[in-house]
């Protein structure tokens, strides 16, 4: 598997992502061309935007991607290209780019669903990660809990009933005017801010069922922010952020805690661009050492989307023997 290597090529949402990697681990190039400032005075992503951003940025990328890792196209012996979840505009430019490349390079090529990109993030990052494990997919899109057994044999344990954790940062942020991705924003504020100043719902608790809900946790800010507003008051920023993201932290981490239970799987890993977040990333690193499981957690540039995560679950994909004649984009493919 050593001279085995995989283009991987990530557009589900707004970020242009091209890696070349060695056999399943190695990573010779990992480059991510970033569209925050042209979403960021909307509030959020603008899907035309991504997508034209997408294609302006893509053969470029995959061209320095390519010369930084020292390869030509007939080194290649594989093409892995995001199929799904995401934009259909943004997945379009991926996939019919990996398209042409494999047609006129000649060189094999695979869909890889974006969620099982991320689980692969959490194994690329530590090789000691091995199946079974429970992974938390935290994103702007997809509030996940997986059961990952060998052989790429997925359960969907658990998801959200509205918004994503990500959305609900990012909406936040919207509301208070701080910008786009809010994540990173609320998260800085929140440095400086009482995480007990204000109590923010945290949906489903306490319930059995492995489900995330954010909808009353962000009316309950929107109605806060409305009213100290109307009162004629200076936002307190730092504290609401605090509380928020404190709010946010227990919801997944008591139904990460509640999957482990349920499951008896003791070892825990986490993806998704939430997953950057401090805060939940040393609340579920003080959570395994309290319930004694192992936990993987990535660094933060395989947290957010990659192209490496997808060059990795394709050339994967690959070896187990796995092999399309149609790839074609879709939006809300499942694992
Ligand atoms: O995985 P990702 O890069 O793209 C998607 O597939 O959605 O995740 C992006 C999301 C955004 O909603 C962003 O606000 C959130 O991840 N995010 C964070 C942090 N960094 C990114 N949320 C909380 N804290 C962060 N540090
Ligand atoms: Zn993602």
């Amino acid at each position: 598997m050593s001279d085995f290597l995989t283009l991987g090529i990530e557009t589900s949402c707004d970020d242009t992502a091209v890696a070349v990697m060695r056999g399943e681990r190695e990573i010779l190039s990992n480059l991510v061309s970033n569209q925050t400032e042209d979403h960021s005075v909307f509030g959020g992503v603008v899907p035309e935007l991504a997508s034209r951003r997408h294609q302006e940025d893509i053969i470029p990328l995959i061209r320095k991607a390519m010369s930084e890792a020292g390869v030509i196209p007939g080194d290649l012996s594989l093409i892995a290209v995001t199929a799904g979840p995401g934009l259909m505009g943004s997945l379009l430019v991926g996939v019919m780019t990996a398209k042409a490349l494999s047609q006129g390079w000649g060189t094999p090529i695979l869909g890889v669903n974006h969620m099982e990109g991320h689980l692969y993030a959490s194994m690329l990052a530590d090789p000691s990660l091995v199946p079974p494990f429970l992974c938390l997919i935290v994103s702007g899109g997809h509030t996940e809990i997986v059961l990952a057994r060998e052989g790429r044999n997925y359960t969907l344990l658990g998801d959200t009933r509205d918004d994503a954790a990500g959305e609900a940062y990012d909406k936040a942020a919207k509301l208070m005017g701080l910008g786009y991705p809010g994540g990173p924003l609320v998260e800085k504020m929140a440095q400086s801010g009482d995480p007990d100043a204000y109590s923010f719902p945290v949906g489903m608790k306490g319930t059995k069922k492995i489900e995330f809900s954010f909808s009353g946790m962000k009316t309950a800010l929107r109605t806060t922010v409305e009213r100290i507003k109307k009162e004629g008051g200076e936002l307190p920023v730092p504290d609401i952020c605090a509380s928020y993201q404190k709010a946010i932290t227990e919801s997944l981490l008591s139904k990460i805690s509640l999957a482990a239970e349920m499951t008896n799987v003791r070892r825990v890993a986490m993806s998704g661009g939430v997953a950057a977040n401090t805060a939940l990333r040393n609340g579920l690193r003080e959570m395994g050492v309290a319930r004694g499981w192992e936990v993987y957690i990535p660094p933060k540039n395989f947290c957010t989307d990659n192209a490496a995560m997808i060059a990795a679950a394709g050339a994967s994909t690959w070896r187990r023997g796995v092999r399309m004649d149609v790839i074609a984009p879709d939006p809300s493919l499942r694992m």
